[in-house]
């Protein structure tokens, strides 16, 4: 149960907020608190010994929960040095290990991985797979709201906010509406310029940062059907989206499409790009001293695969994404929406947005903002009908205090 025992930051939060200002670049206390690495399931507690619900799940990051015991049991095992190893040249029985859990979960022939460290490396390596056989490529095309991440190969194909890209160089971009006029759009820049010039078309099929949208079915599958017809590869972006958050492994599954080439991280704990193995460049063409090099993350990537499969959290996440957007179309919201467990609803404006936010945290339950006036809602996928209503009665009264 959430158990708020001190005003937030609770004292020995605030003192080490108060160092971190001083040393930290770019500081962004967006959640005032530091975590002590105690919690069970849905809940963890701070350093002033207060119980949160977490309805953010470290970013998409932990679909298992803190200190699920299959995960200790892997942590367990690792009690050698070094934890990382130089995994692109100096081989470890762990990379073999998670590619093969890997290709159980990707559709057929989709069966090479490059391991990297992060969603946005995952991406970068994306981009040289689709590009490395196409010469002429001037441009990929990105959508409007999409966030790709913060390297800047991936940066320049991320539109969700200027923040993130002012004055920074990028690869050029041309960017399609996230809705059903894509695919004429599309037609019109093909017709432009020409098909070999299109580096790549790129998508989350459910937008994350950007707001929780959900891409229509005609869009997803009229934008998939020029990509194939014109031979340009069509990447999907399944780093927040992917390993079973809307009750299949991966997003586009939800459109029934298969893309060319698929970016993972987050929920595997390492990124990853996949395609066929036909599509990858020639031997060191893709490199990185630590891809998928700590043998930690890709053990419990691993672990993780598993404990979804063994416990049936794909259905588990529509039953509970599908009860929890129920509940919130009964309250005052705009928009309540849902792809099994990536849930979100609107509010009236972005001083709303981060006002509902900000009393959300106060009263124990952390979610995260998205886009310009939405919250999303992204427990782990171990969550119980009993914290969904939990977390409900915190969203109900914060927004009846407005
Ligand atoms: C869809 C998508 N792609 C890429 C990224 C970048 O991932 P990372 O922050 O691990 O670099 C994110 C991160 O939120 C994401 O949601």
């Amino acid at each position: 149960m959430i158990n708020i025992k001190t005003k937030l930051p609770g004292n020995k939060s605030q003192h080490i907020l108060k160092k971190l200002k001083r040393y930290a670049g770019c500081y962004c206390h967006v959640y005032p608190f530091i975590h002590s690495h105690k919690g069970k399931g849905c809940y963890f507690q701070d350093i002033d010994n207060n119980t949160f619900l977490d309805f953010a799940s470290q970013i998409a990051t932990l679909p298992l929960g803190y200190n699920h015991p299959n995960l200790l049991k892997v942590l367990k095992k690792y009690n050698s040095t070094p934890i990382k190893y130089a995994g692109s040249d100096f081989l470890v029985e762990e990379s073999l290990n998670l590619m093969e859990e890997l290709a159980t979960i990707t559709p057929k022939g989709m069966n090479a991985d490059f391991l990297v460290n992060s969603g946005a490396e995952a991406v970068e390596n994306c981009i040289k797979i689709a590009t490395r056989s196409r010469p002429n490529s001037k441009f990929a095309i990105s959508f409007e709201g999409s966030f790709h991440g913060r390297t800047t190969g991936s940066l320049s194909l991320t539109k969700s906010k200027k923040l993130y890209s002012k004055n920074y160089l990028k690869i050029p971009t041309k960017t399609l509406p996230f809705n059903d006029s894509a695919a004429d759009e599309l037609k019109k820049i093909i017709k432009k310029s020409s098909a070999k010039e299109v580096g790549f078309v790129i998508l989350e099929h459910v937008q994350g940062e950007g707001g929780y949208r959900i891409a229509s079915k005609y869009m997803v599958k009229t934008v998939r059907k020029i990509c194939s017809h014109n031979n340009i590869p069509y990447i999907a972006d399944e780093v927040q989206s992917g390993m079973g958050r809307t009750g299949k492994w991966w997003a586009f599954q939800n459109f029934n499409i298969t893309p060319d080439i698929f970016s993972t991280a987050k929920a595997l704990q390492v990124g990853a790009a996949v395609s066929s193995g036909k599509n990858f460049p020639e031997p060191g063409a893709l490199g990185s001293t630590w891809g998928g090099g700590s043998v930690l993350d890709m053990a419990m990537g691993l672990e993780i695969i598993k404990t979804i499969k063994r416990n049936n959290l794909l259905s588990k996440n529509k039953a509970h994404g599908d009860y929890l957007t129920r509940q919130l179309a009964q309250l005052d919201i705009k928009n309540p929406r849902n792809l099994g467990l990536m849930v979100a609803f609107d509010l009236s404006s972005h001083k709303e947005q981060l006002r509902i936010a900000k009393s959300c945290f106060k009263n124990g339950l952390i979610v995260l903002p998205a886009g310009l006036n939405s919250i999303r809602l992204i427990p782990p996928y171990i969550v119980t009908k009993r914290e969904i209503n939990e977390a409900m009665s915190v969203i109900e009264r914060v927004l009846k205090a407005s």
